[in-house]
């Protein structure tokens, strides 16, 4: 699937101010069971293995949870402090229902690109 094809039937363009992906930092073990994922500092939860159908308001700046450990899906609500993630900051250039990746895996964040089609 294309990404633009997983964005809705709204294509919203919005435009990228920060992208900060996994920071350099010495990784924790982790005390999970075997076969639980996302426990890793250094992992990204998997939210929802599909995207999350969102109105957006052009303008208007939104943060993208990039670690999959928020509350308020998709978006940040600050749980990612002590890992290695950074949200995703973005503003709508148009208003319109857009699809936001839930599995973290995307390769065009915030949006959705089909990769919880691989998970
Ligand atoms: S990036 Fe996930 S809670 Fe902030």
């Amino acid at each position: 699937m294309s990404a633009s094809a997983s964005r809705g039937p709204v294509t919203a363009r919005a435009a990228l101010l920060h992208n900060a992906g996994a920071l350099a930092r010495p990784s924790l073990h982790c005390t999970c069971e075997e076969g639980e994922q996302g426990m890793s500092d250094d992992e990204p939860i998997v939210a929802q293995k599909g995207p999350y159908q969102v109105e957006l308001v052009e303008g208007r700046t939104y943060s993208w949870c990039r670690c999959g450990r928020s509350q308020r899906q998709p978006f940040c609500d600050g749980s990612h402090r002590g890992t290695s993630f950074e949200p995703v900051r973005f503003v709508a250039e148009t208003s319109g229902i857009v699809n936001l990746c839930g599995c973290k895996s995307t390769d065009d964040p915030p949006y959705c690109d089909g990769s919880h089609n691989l998970l």
